[in-house]
């Protein structure tokens, strides 16, 4: 519970620093993906951010250049999905204190849009993500940020960093 007031607080006090303008220049490089990325409500922004910093720390000595690219703008599109779906820091808070009190309640409310996002984020993701004509190695990455179950054969070392990472923030 602590945790979720942490994770309320930062969302609710979040900022993108002229230094993150810079990380955006360089790793989405084209106008029309950072155009993508500002689409998203600040505090989402500073999370993908967040998310990308932490995979540069703690793994970078373990990915080439190519593996870093990929997962870096895997890391700053991962949520894209939440784009329009009304998840703002209090529904968003709700919705991961309904997965957690009652998941199987939860599952079934996705006529609610944001309960809808949360849970189907990934999928979303990955369709906005093609209408951008992206690699679909980075699609793949989008759209199983949340699948632990799969396997998923060479990208499955990219996933499992990605995921790890989300979760930190
Ligand atoms: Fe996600
Ligand atoms: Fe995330």
């Amino acid at each position: 519970m602590q945790g979720r007031i942490k994770q309320f607080i930062k969302a609710i006090t979040a900022k993108v620093t002229v230094e993150d303008e810079k990380f955006l220049n360089k790793y989405l490089k084209e106008e029309r993906l950072k155009g993508l990325f500002r689409q998203l409500p600040t505090f989402e922004q500073r999370h993908s951010l967040d998310v990308a910093y932490t995979i540069l720390e703690k793994y970078s000595f373990n990915l080439d250049d190519n593996e870093k690219k990929l997962l870096i703008q895997g890391a700053l599109l991962h949520d894209i999905g939440k784009l329009k779906i009304g998840l703002n820091p209090i529904t968003k808070s709700m919705a991961v204190v309904m997965d957690k009190l009652f998941p199987q309640i939860a599952k079934k409310l996705t006529f609610i849009k944001f309960i809808d996002g949360y849970y189907n984020h990934p999928k979303k993701g990955g369709q906005i993500l093609k209408k951008y004509k992206l690699s679909s190695e980075l699609i793949y990455l989008v759209e199983n940020h949340h699948n632990d179950k799969a396997n998923h054969g060479h990208l499955g070392k990219l996933i499992k960093i990605l995921m790890e990472c989300d979760d930190l923030n």
